[in-house]
C-alpha cells in the first residue's frame, strides 16, 4: 500500500525520476505559446511527464488551466468530441463560472449525461443529424475554452489515434481550428512514431512544422540507479548495489518494466535486498505474465512466433536479413524476414528504434522477451 514505485502513470514529484531537462523544454514550451509534438516508444514515461508538468504548472502558473485527453479509445470525430468535451468538464473546478457557462454550451447540444459509476465522472452522449453538425461542435468547443481569457494547456495522449477514424479530413479540421485559437497551446503526444512523424513532419501535411519535437528515450543509467536506490533507503530498505545494476539491466530501464520489477521486489518485502531477491521477483513477474503470453502465441503463425524467439533469444537485432541470423534461427529468405518483422511491428510486438544508421529491433515488452528467451 506505501509502495513508493508507481506503477500508473503519476502521483507525486518525489516519486518520479528526473525528466528535469524535458520538463523545463516543456515549460518553455508552454509559456512561449510554442505547440509541441512528444513522441517515444510505448511506456517510457509520456503521460506521466505530461502530469508531472501539470502539476508544476498548477504550482508554478496557477493562472493556468491544464486540460488532458486520451483519445487511445476513440474511433472516430464523434468521439473525439466526447472526450474533449468530457475532459474541459474534468478540467474546470466545481461551481468555476467558466465550468458554469460550459455545462450551458455542451447542454446546448443535448447530451445524454450519465456518470460513470466507478469513477462518478461524468460521461457524454450526443447524436448528430449531419457531418456539419459535428464541424460546428468541434469548432465550438475550441472557440469556447479560447475566449475564456484563461491561458490553457491541452495535452492531446495518443495523437495517431486520428489516423484510424473514417473522417478523412481530421488532420485538416483539426489544425484550421487550432490555427485560430489564441489561449491554448498544445501538446500532442503518440507512441507510433512513423505514424506521429507523417502528421507532423510530413509537408504535404496539414500539421506539417506546426510543433517543436520532443523525444523521450530512456532516464539515464546513473539517475535512475540513485533514484531506486533511495527510494528503497526512504523506507529502510538497502538495495545492494550489484541488485540495483542488474535490476536495471534486466529491465533494459524500459520505465514501465523497471518499476514494475521494483514494486515487486518491495512487496516482497526483503530488507537487505540481493541479486536473489530480485532474480526472485523476476521469475514471478514471468510466471504473472504467461498467460498473456500464450495468448499472443494462439494470435501468431509458426513463422511469427518463432522470428519473436528469434529476436528474444538475441535480445536485439539490427541485421535482420543477414545470412548468419537467418540461419541461425532458420527464418528463410531475406524477403520473409523483411515480413515478419513489418507484421510484428504493426502488431506492436516488435520495436523498432532507427538512427541515422541503422534500425534496431527488440520485442517490445520486456518481461515477453525475457520469457520467449528461454524457449
Ligand atoms: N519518470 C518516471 N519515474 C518513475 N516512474 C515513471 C516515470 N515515468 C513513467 N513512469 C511509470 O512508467 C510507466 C509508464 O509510463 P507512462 O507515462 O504511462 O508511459 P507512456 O505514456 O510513454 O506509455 C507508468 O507506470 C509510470 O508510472
Ligand atoms: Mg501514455
Amino acid at each position: 500500500m506505501d509502495n513508493p514505485f508507481i506503477i500508473k502513470s503519476y502521483e507525486t514529484m518525489e516519486l518520479f525520476c528526473d525528466r528535469e531537462e524535458e520538463l523545463q523544454q516543456l515549460l518553455r514550451n508552454v509559456t512561449g505559446h510554442i505547440d509541441t509534438t512528444l513522441i517515444s516508444q510505448r511506456r517510457i514515461g509520456k503521460t506521466g511527464l505530461i502530469l508531472r508538468l501539470f502539476d508544476e504548472l498548477s504550482a508554478t502558473h496557477p493562472d493556468i488551466q491544464t486540460i488532458y485527453m486520451d483519445i487511445f479509445a476513440s474511433q472516430s470525430l464523434d468521439d473525439f468530441i466526447k472526450m474533449m468535451a468530457e475532459a474541459a468538464m474534468r478540467a474546470f473546478r466545481p461551481k468555476s463560472s467558466i465550468l458554469d457557462k460550459l455545462m450551458i454550451f455542451i447542454k446546448a447540444l443535448r447530451p445524454q449525461i450519465s456518470f460513470d459509476p466507478i469513477t462518478g465522472e461524468p460521461q457524454l452522449q450526443i447524436s448528430y443529424q449531419t457531418t456539419h453538425e459535428k464541424e460546428y461542435t468541434l469548432r465550438g468547443l475550441f472557440e469556447f475554452l479560447d475566449s475564456q481569457n484563461t491561458p490553457i494547456v491541452m495535452a492531446i495522449d495518443e495523437f495517431q489515434q486520428i489516423r484510424e477514424y473514417p473522417e478523412q479530413n481530421m488532420e485538416a479540421l483539426l489544425r484550421t481550428y487550432i490555427q485560430q485559437t489564441k489561449n491554448i497551446t498544445f501538446i500532442f503526444c503518440g507512441s507510433k512514431k512513423h505514424i506521429m512523424a507523417d502528421i507532423f513532419a510530413n509537408a504535404r501535411k496539414p500539421f506539417y512544422s506546426s510543433t517543436a519535437f520532443l523525444t523521450l528515450d530512456k532516464i539515464p543509467l546513473e539517475k535512475y540507479k540513485a533514484f531506486i536506490t533511495n527510494l528503497f533507503n526512504k523506507k529502510n530498505r538497502n538495495l545492494q548495489s550489484e541488485a540495483a545494476d542488474f535490476i536495471l539491466e534486466w529491465t533494459r530501464r524500459h520505465t514501465f518494466y523497471t518499476q514494475q520489477l521494483c514494486h515487486t521486489i518491495y512487496d516482497n518485502g526483503a530488507t537487505d535486498i540481493g541479486l536473489d531477491d530480485v532474480k526472485k521477483a523476476c521469475a514471478q513477474l514471468l510466471q504473472q505474465g504467461e498467460a498473456v503470453y500464450l495468448q499472443y502465441r494462439q494470435m501468431l503463425t509458426e513463422k511469427q512466433w518463432n522470428f519473436m524467439i528469434a529476436v528474444a533469444k538475441e535480445g536485439s537485432v539490427t541485421q535482420i536479413t543477414s545470412a548468419e541470423f537467418l540461419r541461425k534461427y532458420k527464418i528463410g529468405t531475406p524477403s520473409t524476414a523483411r515480413k515478419q518483422t513489418d507484421s510484428l511491428c504493426e502488431k506492436g510486438l516488435l520495436n523498432a528504434e532507427t538512427t541515422l544508421q541503422r534500425t534496431e529491433y527488440t520485442v517490445n515488452d520486456v518481461f515477453f522477451s525475457h520469457w520467449l528467451e528461454r524457449l
